[in-house]
């Protein structure tokens, strides 16, 4: 992240590799300028991310004796500011982008200007359809399979139900009452999340019974407000509380806190399960309040997503660690956590 004896290392890469006829030669390129947007730096899971590609950066340094220039904006969840930022990277001479889509289903005019101005793009964790990222063979996404982690929390239910039904069915009737807290609509980690769990668990012969699913916009205060209501509508009769992520998760624990639950209480909390293994929500696993979680990998994202710039900019292999699908696509996978 610092532009280390920029002038001297500059001139040594253009004496020792020489010049492609269009001026440039990837091969040696030791400076790297990077631009990233995030759809919103506040969400808990994107900041995590965000940090591990600061701190990854540094190690990449290192690592291959490069320099690396981060510019990493804030789209403030809006989608015509981060088509600015777009232009702002292009008029900065980013050699590469890294873009967390506010509207993931709008990708065309990042796209246009990026192919316009010959800056590849890799787009992440909000992933844009097939369609857009074909568009141009310098596209690339990086992320996970949402299936995979919808399955994994219905797995870590089950496990619990194997050993201890009647604890979670807390009124005996042989059904599980459930509530759902879906993040963002038209995010594929909302949808796909939500039936790949719910399946999984009723496709292993467990009876469930949905009070209610509302939209909770992956945002702690919002999961809280929605549980607040389901706690007064059905008091006692929710037994397990599924959220498309951490953070509606733990805005239901802290409703359930408020209403009485946990610590030293009589009452019997539902079983809470997440998505994400966030830094909180590990805390909330150890503490036994969060039942258990799904790690999103964000450490291997960023990672994979730096490695994969530099092999782009630099025409360098990836790193071995990665593999590029279809020659577009970084899929990292996602790991149950739970206390057992
Ligand atoms: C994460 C959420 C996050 C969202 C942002 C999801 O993959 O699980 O926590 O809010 O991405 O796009």
């Amino acid at each position: 992240m610092r532009i280390r004896n920029g002038i001297c290392i500059l001139l040594a890469v253009f004496l020792l590799a020489g010049c492609g006829s269009d001026g440039t030669d990837t091969k040696e390129k030791k400076d790297i300028k990077i631009g990233v947007s995030v759809y919103n730096q506040y969400d808990t899971f994107v900041s995590e991310l965000l940090d591990e590609i600061r701190s990854y950066a540094d190690v990449m340094e290192e690592k291959y004796e490069i320099s690396i220039t981060l510019e990493i904006l804030n789209a403030s969840a809006n989608q015509v500011t981060q088509n600015d930022q777009m232009d702002y990277f292009i008029e900065n001479e980013c050699d590469i982008v890294c873009i967390n889509l506010v509207d993931r289903t709008d990708a065309s005019t990042i796209i246009e200007r990026g192919k316009s101005a010959d800056i590849p793009i890799i787009f992440f964790n909000r992933e844009l359809v097939e369609e857009d990222l074909q568009r141009w063979d310098k596209l690339y996404y990086v992320g996970a399979d949402a299936f995979e982690s919808g399955i994994i929390q219905g797995e870590v239910l089950i496990e619990k139900l194997e050993k201890d039904f009647t604890s979670v069915d807390k009124n005996g009737d042989g059904i599980l009452q459930y509530v759902m807290l879906e993040g963002e609509a038209g995010h594929q980690d909302s949808i796909i999340r939500t039936m790949y769990a719910i399946n999984t668990v009723s496709d292993a012969g467990y009876q469930l019974e949905r009070m209610a699913d509302e939209i909770a916009n992956w945002n702690r205060d919002q999961g809280k407000t929605k549980m607040t209501q389901w706690i007064e509508a059905f008091g006692d009769e929710i037994e397990v509380v599924f959220a498309n992520n951490d953070d509606m998760a733990l805005g239901a624990i802290d409703a359930l806190k408020d209403a009485g639950y946990f610590g030293m209480s009589e009452l019997k909390a539902p079983i809470i399960l997440g998505i994400d293994g966030t830094k909180p929500a590990l805390e909330a696993v150890e503490k036994g309040e969060l039942y258990g979680t799904v790690l999103n990998d964000s450490v291997g994202q960023a990672r994979g997503m730096l490695e994969l710039a530099y092999s782009v900019v630099t025409g360098e292999e990836l790193d071995s660690e990665y593999t590029l699908l279809d020659e577009k696509y970084i899929r990292l996978p996602y790991q149950e956590i739970s206390k057992k």
